[in-house]
């Protein structure tokens, strides 16, 4: 099947505006909406029916689906509302003690970020952050850095990783890591946000912890729907941090599969996802596609702002979501503080071109210098990049 424009037709995108920031929210199938919206009215028509019966149908069925999708067993997978609800609960539940310390990085998501101090405060945790710094010259140096921390302080009893990190989109060698926080025995929590959907994923083989992702920023599906791995000696002392009649139900599952009367229907959408993507050619031509534009478009702007992307190697750049340094714009100049601290954002010149020219990316400033991230998506084409070229020039002339 065809991909870009034609797939409008078929997604809930807004014709009226560039999307080209599928990172920051997902993209959901018109079929896929409407089945949502039938579940919810079969929720709204027949609580008891839904909430005793269907909704435990539904949830092992999805479970089961995504647990294969993601290559785990389904009794280490539990269906979340998003990366943030996986990320909080893990940090209630892991098994460290008054002292230890958790490693963090500076790239890390500032929702993840703010959990973990906020958890860490309260459990008595120390939080240690390794400063990454660009340009990143090859895996083995990033591999590195942490090494660097864990022999410098062994207090560190777990880290807390990125799969694809987002507002600087690398793809994190995640497999190198893996190796090195085993050797040393320590817990990894993987901030996998962007990944099931931007790769292809196997768990069992990849073996952390703890991973959680949000499903719907790639896969198709309706907010909120997260999904977290918990590897099986966690399960008995794993607890959901929204707390309910089942908080300690086993096996640990069912901690998750029941939120009193929460509506939990985007969960039920997997399925039909699954069928939408085999419907359009399946996972791999997705990735195909979304990868080899994201590259052509990347190349494009650099070349026409004469510029740079984020300097990082090859094998560490992120599939479909590129970060690209924006050219002078002497009349939206960057806020004061963009020089001091290393993100901040650039409202002014986000603001203009979501609101004038309809452009929906991320733009924000990264160590004192004006960046923006785009991503790529079956229903994004070339042209759509070649917009943002031309409103970039124009607005740099000015
Ligand atoms: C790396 C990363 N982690 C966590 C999150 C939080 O995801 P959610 O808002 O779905 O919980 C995001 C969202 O963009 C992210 O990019």
């Amino acid at each position: 099947m065809e991909f870009g424009d034609c797939m409008k037709d078929v997604l809930m995108v807004n014709e009226d505006y560039i999307m080209i920031n599928t990172g920051s929210w997902g993209i959901v199938p018109k079929d896929i909406f409407n089945h949502r919206m039938n579940l919810i009215r079969l929720q709204e028509e027949n609580p008891r029916y839904f909430f005793c019966e269907k909704h435990f149908e539904l949830y092992e069925k999805n479970t089961s689906l995504v647990a294969n999708f993601v290559g785990a067993d389904e009794r280490n997978i539990v269906l979340t509302d998003n990366t943030t609800h996986g990320i909080n609960s893990c940090l209630i539940s892991v098994p460290l003690s008054e002292g230890d310390a958790i490693l963090v990085h500076s790239f890390i998501y500032l929702a993840t970020l703010k959990a973990t101090e906020k958890i860490a405060k309260q459990r008595g945790f120390k939080v240690r952050n390794v400063d990454i710094k660009l340009p990143i010259n090859d895996e083995e140096e990033f591999v590195q850095l942490f090494e660097q921390k864990l022999e410098n302080f062994p207090d560190i009893k777990m880290v807390i990783i990125d799969h694809i990190s987002s507002s600087v989109p690398i793809l994190w060698p995640v497999e190198k890591l893996m190796k090195l926080f085993k050797d040393r025995n320590i817990i990894v929590l993987i901030d996998g946000a962007h990944g099931p959907g931007q790769v292809s994923l196997n768990l069992t083989e990849l073996d952390p912890d703890f991973y959680s992702a949000s499903l719907h920023k790639w896969n198709f599906v309706p907010r909120s729907f997260g999904m977290l791995y918990v590897k099986e000696k966690y399960h008995e002392d794993f607890y959901n941090i929204i707390s309910g009649a089942r908080y300690d139900w086993k096996p640990f599952r069912k901690r998750f599969q029941y939120l009193s009367a929460r509506d939990q229907t985007s969960l039920f959408c997997f399925e039909k996802s699954r069928e939408f993507v085999e419907k359009v050619g399946g996972m791999d031509n997705i990735i195909k596609y979304n990868s080899s534009l994201m590259k052509a478009a990347t190349k494009m702007l650099v070349e026409a702002w004469n510029t740079s992307y984020l300097p990082v190697p090859n094998s560490m750049m992120a599939p479909n979501m590129s970060l690209i340094k924006l050219p002078c714009m002497k009349k939206y100049p960057i806020p004061e503080e963009a020089k001091e601290i290393l993100f901040t954002d650039y409202p002014e010149l986000l603001f203009k071109l979501n609101e004038e020219f309809h452009i929906n990316t991320s733009v924000f400033c990264l160590n004192g210098e004006a960046w923006i991230r785009i991503s790529s998506q079956i229903f994004n084409s070339m042209h759509e990049y070649e917009k943002l070229r031309d409103v970039i020039l124009t607005l740099s002339n000015e």
